[in-house]
């Protein structure tokens, strides 16, 4: 018998594309509707081993590597060798180089991405999309392996992609590209379409982390707390308040979150060079020895994976001596080296001082904007579990804020089952965060009656047209960056548009619509310039620009519309309204005259 189509069930899959690891957990909705409570989304696991190393593949994530090899066939995953040219850190390339901090832009990683992928003559978009279509495959297999094949060829998907807070709209395009690309949102014969959403890695986070742990009832309403996801790449931080405990705990972002490219790779860079700059300080005073680049690639590759990696990266904090470290055999001796604790406390703290400034960020916006420091940190992603962050976090903050990991796996997947989450309360319409704050400002130009009290002469035009006395190029912002999204009510303007007696027919107009990343962006077009603002963000551009065009049309021929301005101004005249409202994540604009619409806009990317 065929299988029958069950409409009524969603697979919700989770996917975490990090810069480092790559995270997928599942979850299926049936017919009975599921509380957040109840949802356990399970992480995939058996990603194909490498040859050394079976235990790899029990990991609940698998590493973002890709390598074509010269069979043409693709190695991903454990089984992509160095040998093999494997790219990594692919997610940091989907960024333009504007985005990028300056420190960033010459660092080794990047320039060893960027190179390696030049050799495949591919686009950073297509190696992630091979990448992502051999992830899915083997999800699938996963989830065929645990459900059954009639399950999985009759239930339908919603797929979650996360991606990292302090992206801008174009990056999370580029992705969605790659995620069609790889052919995950591919009609599926007998279910219905499948679905997807975005959600932020932090706010992800964040769901993985309350979801259901009882430890968190300690919340009483009004409280707040910042959940930071210390990933591979990127740090991202967001923060809520508590707007009720029952039935069920509802948040809302409390102030706007923050992040930076200051992830683990960072430490591991810092720490490779500190070693090879050890090293050849000895070597100044022992000719023999070998230097770093001259050391055996096994002996290289045991140093920064097992003691770097699994060792000092992971348990090494301040207060604790030193680190010697075997170079291993080099002729009939086994030379070493000590890495002081000076020297380590530099390497950790050159990532440190950027994670611990961010976290700071977020306590002051939060003690500005409510009176009270959060109630916690929570710390989650891989790095999250780094003791010497944790340690340092602790002591910065022991006046009152408790610093929060769990020590298992839980804190590396969150990422992954938290976009479970997000899209299992989408299924079920029914989220656990019920408010965000915009991430931009935007805002359209507008004339205005001139005013001596209130408008800059540099301002004051005369409209040939109609004679009247105006200030020219004003800011209309129609939604503020920080502002709370949920919370606002449609907003309503009314314009006037003026036309020739000359002009005849469905005459089309259009009118630019500016992107700011301030706060409080200037309210007029010539104080738009670097100088006269400054962004809350490093690295973030403070001049606002042309971001999207909403185009309009007469409803009526022009000729017909009433006429003002005697015999010497005759001009006629468009009376439209522009109403702008938040629908999810997007800003919509729509302009209507007499109650027929004359234009629409959508633009997307509001919270991310
Ligand atoms: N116990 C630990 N202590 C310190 N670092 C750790 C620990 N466990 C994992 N890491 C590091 O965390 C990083 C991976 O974290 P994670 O998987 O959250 O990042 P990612 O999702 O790949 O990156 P991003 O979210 O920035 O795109 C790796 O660099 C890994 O070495
Ligand atoms: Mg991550």
């Amino acid at each position: 018998m065929p299988p029958q189509p069950n409409k009524s069930g969603v697979v919700v899959i989770g996917i975490d594309f990090g810069t480092t690891f790559t995270g997928v957990a599942y979850d299926y909705v049936g017919q009975v509707e599921k509380s957040p409570g109840d949802v356990t989304p399970q992480a995939i696991t058996l990603w194909p081993a490498s040859n050394y190393n079976e235990a790899d593949s029990d990991a609940p994530k698998v590493p973002s590597r890709i390598a074509y090899t010269s069979t043409e066939a693709i190695a991903w995953g454990q089984q992509a060798s160095d040998e093999q040219g494997s790219i990594l850190w692919s997610k940091l390339l989907l960024l333009d180089d504007n985005d990028l901090q300056l420190h960033l832009k010459g660092s080794d990683h990047l320039k060893q991405a960027r190179e390696r992928l030049e050799k495949t003559d591919k686009d950073v978009v297509t190696v992630i999309s091979d990448y992502l279509a051999k992830v899915w495959n083997h999800v699938l297999e996963n989830i065929t392996r645990a459900r059954g094949r009639q399950f999985l060829n009759t239930r339908s998907f919603h797929v979650v992609v996360t991606v990292p807070a302090i992206w801008q709209e174009y990056a999370r395009e580029r992705m969605e590209c790659a995620v069609r690309k790889a052919g995950i949102l591919n009609k599926r014969p007998g279910c219905a379409d499948t679905t997807h959403t975005f959600v932020s890695e932090p706010e992800a986070a964040a769901l993985a982390a309350i979801n259901g742990h009882n430890k968190y009832d300690v919340l009483e309403n009004g409280q707040t707390f910042v959940i930071a996801d210390l990933g591979g790449g990127t740090v991202d931080l967001i923060s809520y308040r508590v707007k009720a405990t029952q039935p069920k705990l509802l948040l809302e972002e409390v102030v706007e979150g923050d992040g930076a490219l200051c992830g683990a790779t960072f430490l591991d860079q810092a720490f490779s060079s500190y070693l090879k700059s050890k090293v050849w300080q000895k070597k100044q005073k022992d000719r023999n020895l070998k230097s770093w680049d001259q050391m055996h690639i096994e002996e290289r590759k045991r140093i920064m994976n097992t003691v770097w990696e699994k060792g000092i990266k992971r348990k090494y904090y301040d207060g604790q001596p030193g680190h010697i470290i075997d170079l291993g055999a080099q002729g009939n001796r086994r030379p070493d080296i000590l890495l002081d604790a000076d020297g380590l406390n530099e390497i950790f703290d050159s990532v440190y001082q950027d994670i611990s400034k961010l976290v700071e960020g977020q306590v002051e916006a939060i003690v500005k904007k409510t009176g009270k420091k959060p109630q916690f940190i929570v710390l989650t992603g891989g790095f999250g579990r780094c003791e010497y962050i944790y340690r340092k976090l602790c002591r910065e903050h022991e006046d009152g804020i408790e610093i929060l990991f769990e020590g298992n796996d839980g804190p590396w997947t969150a990422v992954a089952r938290g976009a479970v989450l997000s899209g299992v309360a989408h299924v079920n319409n029914q989220g656990q965060v019920d408010s965000h704050v915009s991430r931009y400002s935007y805002g359209w130009l507008k004339d205005e009656d001139f005013d001596y009290h209130t408008h800059d002469f540099d301002d004051h035009d005369i409209d040939e047209l109609t004679g009247r006395s105006f200030a020219r190029d004003q800011m209309e912002w129609i939604i503020l960056r920080g502002e709370s999204v949920e919370a606002r009510s449609p907003r309503l303007y009314e314009y006037e548009r003026f036309f020739g007696m000359e002009e005849v027919g469905l005459v089309s107009f259009w009118e630019p619509i500016y992107r700011s990343n301030l706060i409080q962006p200037p309210n007029r077009l010539v104080e738009n310039e670097t100088s006269k603002g400054k962004s809350n963000r490093s690295g973030e551009p403070a001049e606002f620009r042309k971001h999207a065009i909403i185009d309009m049309k007469a409803p009526v021929p022009v000729e017909k519309l009433p006429k003002r301005g005697g015999k010497e101004f005759p001009h006629r005249v468009l009376i439209y309204r522009v109403e702008v409202n938040v629908s999810g994540a997007s800003l919509v604009i729509k302009a209507t005259s007499g109650g027929v619409e004359i234009g629409k806009k959508v633009i997307t990317g509001l919270l991310e």
